[in-house]
Order: C-alpha cells, then sequence, then structure tokens
C-alpha cells in the first residue's frame, strides 16, 4: 500500500506532475486545496516552509508543499518569487513584451519541495536553466510553459508530455531530490 501525503495546491497540472515521481518512492498524492497560507517574501523556502509547517499544525497530515519561480536573467531575476502574481497580471504575453528586443533571453525556474512527514521535515530544491523563445509554442501544461525551452531540449514545456517536462523540469529535480531525502528519514526512524 503507498503511503498517503496531501499536496496544498488546486493546480492540477502540478499534481498530474508529481504523482508518476511520487509513485516511484511509494507514496501517493492526494490533492488538499485551500489549506495554503502564502507570506510574502522574495524567499521561496521561507515561503513553501511556513505554508507546510502551517497546514501541518492545523491538519496532522503529512503535508506536501511546491512552489516555483521563473528568474528571467535580462530583467534581474524578476519575476522569481512573484510569479504567480505577474502570471495573473501580464500573463505569457506581458513577459514576451517585456522582453521585446531583449537578445538576453536565459532564464531558469526554480523549484522548492517541503514535506512535512512526522518526524522528517524536508527541504529541497531543483532548477532548469533555458531560454525565454520569442513566441509561445505548445499548448500543454500551464503558466508559463509556452515561453520556456530548456537549455538541452529542443522545445517549450508546452510542446512535452508530462514523461518528457519531468526528465527537464525544476518540479521533478526538487520534487526527487525531496522524496529520496524523506525516504532516508522513515528509514532512520523506522528501523
Ligand atoms: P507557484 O507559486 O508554484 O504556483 O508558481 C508561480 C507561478 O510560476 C505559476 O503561476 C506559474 O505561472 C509559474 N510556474 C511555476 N512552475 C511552472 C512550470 O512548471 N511551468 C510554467 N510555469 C510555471
Amino acid at each position: 500500500m503507498l503511503n498517503k501525503i496531501f499536496f496544498l495546491t488546486g493546480n492540477k497540472h502540478k499534481l498530474e506532475e508529481v504523482e508518476p515521481i511520487a509513485c516511484d518512492f511509494g507514496f501517493k498524492v492526494e490533492m488538499l486545496p485551500g489549506y495554503k497560507l502564502e507570506i510574502q517574501s522574495d524567499s521561496l523556502v521561507k515561503i513553501a516552509e511556513y505554508a507546510a509547517l502551517n497546514a501541518y499544525m492545523k491538519l496532522e497530515k503529512p503535508i506536501l508543499v511546491e512552489d516555483a519561480g521563473l528568474f528571467i536573467e535580462a530583467l534581474n531575476g524578476f519575476p522569481g518569487p512573484y510569479s504567480s502574481y505577474v502570471y495573473r497580471k501580464l500573463g505569457v504575453e506581458g513577459v514576451l513584451k517585456l522582453l521585446e528586443g531583449v537578445r538576453n533571453r536565459h532564464a531558469r525556474f526554480e523549484s522548492i519541495t517541503v514535506i512535512v512527514y512526522k518526524p522528517c521535515i524536508i527541504t529541497a530544491t531543483g532548477t532548469v536553466h533555458g531560454m525565454i523563445t520569442e513566441k509561445p509554442y505548445g499548448n500543454m501544461g500551464f503558466g508559463f510553459d509556452p515561453i520556456f525551452k530548456p537549455v538541452d531540449a529542443e522545445k517549450t514545456f508546452a510542446e512535452m508530455n508530462i514523461h518528457e517536462k519531468n526528465k527537464y523540469s525544476h518540479r521533478a529535480r526538487s520534487m526527487r531530490r525531496a522524496l529520496q531525502k524523506l525516504s532516508e528519514c522513515t528509514k532512520l526512524n523506522h528501523g
């Protein structure tokens, strides 16, 4: 039987990306929207850790939080921790406008995964470097997927299925690291 862990998100795309990875490590992820308290901070780690611990204190169930941001080099790392706000207000087209005529298209996605699984509290990070394309490509995925192409890939995230995106993505990397640390921690604590 798989161990259950509650993912504080309402984003079904994130759930679909995380499910197969969690399954590889013996966990079943259940979506639990509505419990994620988001503090304002320049640090994704602080935002994710606060949300996870806050939810754990209320629910006393295994909790998974994943927070990500897009850091664009030519914009000094903007939108970073403010990616969700910028996505809602400007969208993909707005970001492309900000980069009109800009030759440096380097960007990275960063992901922080926090798991609270008594007695373990795990934090892990994952990064993918890439480029912001000149126009959107593809219609899969979510958020900035249509304009982000990982360095070693020929296509944007929005042109990849979940299996392909998980080979490159910031989220897959932080999630695998977090679940690896969690299996070590639970082994230590249960013999
Ligand atoms: P969140 O706070 O982790 O949901 O991420 C903040 C914002 O970053 C989201 O609203 C998306 O616009 C963007 N984002 C995060 N991860 C991804 C991804 O894997 N692909 C595309 N956009 C993403």
